[in-house]
């Protein structure tokens, strides 16, 4: 059992300065090498659908593939302006109230012009950021198809790395051709995906990719597609959505069956790394390159945001809507005496214990299917 010294680098969840402290070191380079760790493995059983679950999600996949290239209309035009009063609608400041009224807030004197740059910036951020998650995904899932013992899961990873191939694809043409570039990868994603492709148990990139970035990943993009009118934007999210949900169901269909098999001290040290992932995830929703871009103090941002009271902070709790209720279903909020719901009761976000798990939910996200089947009827 390890400190949160061990595991997060820290002894306090938030200590402001060693959470600034990580930062992007190899920004000029055009490539970054991780060891990945681990076997190859062969299956001689090829018993096609001895996992039920996993084959007829390998089924869904094969008729749900779809092309960035033509079933996305690129022509449209964007403003990014337009995009973002839409998403941010007549309260630019919401998610800020509390540090607008803090004595020391550094965005005191914001006014129109600021806030529509703090959202453009911010978008710009947030889809850079989603892409450099897709390109981990499609690593993470590529080594899957090595790593799992299983037919049928291999099977299905190998759609899923064409899946996220398509995503890092419209993600990047997106940023390109619609907005103005994109940023380089966050600090603490690029830690986290790195300790994800590191580790050499197969489980281990399931619970890290599957559940946690990917959980985290289609809450984000569900938000986002609930808020934006902008038509391309709009499709383009509807359909990841729909593979996404796919891929979070596809680690929880797999875990399940394994982790039913582990012994405590093994699933403590699943609960320990679900608790790093979450930890990482919320530190790089501080933004600190965008504070960094607007000519914000970072440091001050940082620190307030960390102060914020809970309740005043929802949308970064609803990040975890999907990534709760699917630990608990894998039995990690309540193993080695309910470690993972301590920890995730004191970043607040344990009342999403008793939402939808995604184990069966992905066949309501199949937006590729209805509008196939709405085409030719
Ligand atoms: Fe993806
Ligand atoms: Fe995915």
């Amino acid at each position: 059992m390890s400190s949160d010294q061990e595991i997060l680098g820290r002894a306090d969840v938030n200590d402001l300065e060693a959470i600034i402290a990580i930062t992007n070191t190899d920004m000029a380079e055009a490539i970054h090498t991780v060891e990945d760790n681990a076997d190859a493995i062969f299956t001689w059983d090829y018993e096609k659908g001895a996992r039920p679950a996993l084959n007829k999600l390998y089924e869904k996949a094969k008729t749900s593939q779809w092309n960035g290239e033509t079933d996305l209309d690129w022509s449209i035009d964007v403003d990014p302006e337009k995009v973002i009063n839409e998403l941010q609608g007549s309260n630019a400041a919401g998610p800020f109230q509390w540090i607008i009224e803090h004595p020391d807030s550094p965005l005191k004197n914001f006014g129109d012009k600021e806030w529509t740059e703090l959202g453009v910036e911010s978008l710009n951020w947030r889809l850079s950021q989603f892409m450099h998650g897709e390109q981990g995904a499609l690593i993470c899932t590529a080594k899957i198809v090595e790593t799992v013992p299983w037919i049928d899961a291999k099977y299905y990873a190998s759609t899923q790395v064409m899946d996220e191939a398509r995503h890092v694809e419209v993600f990047a043409k997106y940023l390109q051709e619609k907005l103005t570039g994109y940023y380089p990868i966050n600090a603490h994603l690029k830690m986290l995906l790195d300790d994800i492709v590191q580790d050499s148990r197969w489980d281990m990139t399931y619970l890290g990719m599957q559940i946690m970035v990917e959980g985290l990943a289609l809450a984000a993009f569900g938000f986002m597609y609930q808020l934006t009118d902008e038509p391309l934007l709009k499709k383009l999210l509807r359909y990841v959505m729909s593979d996404e949900a796919r891929h979070v169901a596809f680690g929880v269909l797999s875990l399940k069956e394994y982790y039913a098999e582990l012994s405590d001290v093994e699933m403590r040290e699943r609960q320990e790394f679900a608790f790093e992932a979450a930890v990482r995830m919320r530190d790089r929703f501080l933004q600190q390159e965008v504070w960094e871009r607007m000519g914000v103090d970072g440091r001050k941002m940082v620190k307030l945001l960390l102060e914020t009271p809970p309740d005043q902070q929802i949308f970064q709790q609803m990040l975890f809507s999907k990534i709760v209720p699917n630990c608990k279903k894998l039995g990690l909020l309540d193993a080695s005496d309910q470690w993972l719901r301590h920890r995730f009761e004191e970043i607040g976000v344990i009342q999403f214990e008793d939402w939808a798990d995604t184990g069966e939910e992905y066949l309501e996200f199949d937006a590729v299917t209805a509008d196939r089947d709405a085409a030719s009827a």
